[in-house]
């Protein structure tokens, strides 16, 4: 259904009354006459940001940095945000350029990331130490309901591919 192009009336026969529209679409501020559109402004983040995942990241040496974290941030948004002690993690801010980013996920959780590694990345990986089968950049993994208990290691060396 291209809900850009419906009128207010099938809406609310859709939904049967606005506050259901709100709630389905989490619609937070402006009208249904919005720029003669019922298209809410983009809310994807903000309704993403209410849930949370618990993961873990694996030192080399066994330690173990365990955090909760947002629906789609990514592991270096993780890493970041809750100030993990993670030396040279991310060096490139995400931009694809440094892949000091390595995570090495076990297979059963590298088979369900809803996407698999871009041209990019993968040119990344291969600078990457220690890569593995079930490698990915952490910039590059965007945290989803069903990764809740995700553990990743961290290999004992990191190459940033930019020197
Ligand atoms: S942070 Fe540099 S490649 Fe991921």
């Amino acid at each position: 259904m291209n809900i850009a192009r419906i009128s207010y009336r099938t809406l609310l026969k859709t939904f049967n009354s606005p506050k259901s529209y709100i709630n389905k679409y989490n619609y937070l501020g402006t009208s249904f006459s919005n720029h003669g559109s019922a298209v809410p402004l983009s809310t994807t983040k903000l309704r993403l940001k209410d849930e949370k995942v618990k993961l873990t990241f694996i030192l080399h040496d066994g330690k173990r940095l365990e955090t909760e974290a947002n629906v789609g941030d990514t592991l270096l948004d993780v890493v970041v945000n809750n100030d993990l002690n993670i030396e040279g993690y991310g060096a490139c801010e995400g931009t694809l350029t440094c892949s000091t980013c390595h995570v090495i996920l076990k297979k059963k959780d590298y088979d369900k990331l809803p996407e698999e590694a871009c041209e990019e990345e993968r040119d990344m990986l291969d600078l990457a130490y220690g890569l593995t089968d079930t490698s990915r950049l952490g910039c590059q993994i965007t945290l989803t309901k069903d990764m809740d208990g995700l553990e990743v290691t961290v290999p004992e060396t990191i190459n940033d591919a930019r020197s």
